[in-house]
């Protein structure tokens, strides 16, 4: 070592220092390793756990076919007992064998202390060579280079092999049937306004306003003639009718010959529910009339029929053709003319 390198740490003057291997350190046995009668409870515990997760995996069929769902379901804190069961009883089972693979690890699965020398990650390029050509020597032996005949069904074949997963999602539920087309809405039924189901008079709505509303069937009293809806019912009927009121002046209403006469001195009406996938509207701009669905920002132009200006939305905002009865109060002149809400299996694109 030459003088001027004495001061210098190790590494800036090119010595390597070489650390002492520090060896394993003391190796503790477990009670499992040295008492038998340890190591035969641990193996107990063990197989214990996995069978307490098989009784609730039996537990979660026996729950799946005896718990009723829907409108009859049993109620337990609140939360469908069905739900409750199964959520348990597989989370549950779950919980049981991971316990069980933990405990079997640390208490019975052999206890050697290894240690082996550390080599650079990077493959040797003497290595790299060989296996570059065992790959090129194994697709040249599959033949699938030269006969693409093969080659290209074989892409074709498990290209679509995860499609029979993505038909097998339509069984997920009961197909709608007609229960999407129609809404509750029908001939002279009142807008409400909603939450206090006071109805809407034409006078009550300024250029500019907007309210969330109703139809009146969702509010029975003595005076209206409602039947009382209850439950499911309640709940479809409220989230399919939902809809937005907005007055503009009637200049600035885009002229559609199908809708001349759905709007009443400038209010228009119009669902609630986004074309893309259902989230509720009514984020509106006074100026110039435009609903945003704050779900994925498609726009709607209410005054131009609920046509989409902007985002994923593939449809207009269906709208409500409205009129005024002899009192003064909006109402609807019929149902919707089309479905609300996201597109559906059964319904054409339009
Ligand atoms: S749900 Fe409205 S934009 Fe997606």
């Amino acid at each position: 070592m030459s003088e001027s390198n004495d001061n210098l740490p190790a590494e800036t003057s090119g010595i390597v220092e070489v650390i002492p291997n520090p060896g394993m350190p003391e190796h503790h046995w477990r009670p499992t390793d040295v008492d038998p009668k340890a190591e035969r409870r641990a193996e107990r515990q063990v197989a214990m756990l996995f069978g307490l997760s098989m009784v609730c995996t039996v537990l979660f069929v026996v729950a799946y076919f005896t718990l009723s769902i829907g409108e009859d379901a049993t109620v337990f804190a609140g939360f469908g007992a069905s739900n409750v069961a199964l959520g348990l009883t597989f989370g549950l089972a779950l919980l049981f064998i991971g316990i069980g693979i933990i405990q079997l690890a640390r208490k019975l699965m052999a206890d050697h202390e290894i240690s082996e020398m550390r080599h650079p990650a990077k493959s040797s390029d003497e290595d790299r060579e060989v296996t570059l050509e065992a790959l090129s020597q194994g697709l040249e032996e599959s033949g699938l280079g030269r006969r693409p005949l093969i080659r290209n069904t074989l892409l074709g074949a498990v290209s679509l092999i995860g499609i029979p997963l993505v038909v097998g999602l339509r069984d997920l539920g009961p197909l709608p049937g007609d229960k999407l087309l129609s809404t509750i809405w029908e001939k002279d039924m009142r807008i409400v306004r909603d939450v206090t189901g006071t109805p809407i008079l034409l006078s009550d709505l300024q250029i500019g306003d907007l309210a969330n509303a109703q139809p009146e069937a969702l509010f029975p009293t003595e005076e209206n003639g409602y039947p009382e809806l209850t439950g499911l019912e309640m709940q479809v009927g409220k989230s399919k009718a939902s809809v937005i009121l907005i007055r503009m002046n009637p200049d600035e209403i885009v002229p559609n010959k199908d809708r001349e006469n759905w709007s009443v001195s400038g209010v228009v009406c119009y669902s609630k529910i986004c074309t893309h996938v259902g989230c509720p509207i009514s984020l509106a701009e006074q100026k110039t009339h435009h609903l945003l669905c704050p779900c994925h920002q498609s726009t709607f132009d209410l005054a131009d029929s609920g046509r989409v200006i902007f985002g994923p939305a593939a449809r207009a905002l269906p709208q409500l053709p409205i009129a005024v009865d002899s009192e003064g109060y909006l109402v609807a002149q019929s149902d919707f003319t089309e479905p609300v809400g996201p597109s559906f299996w059964e319904r054409d694109s339009s």
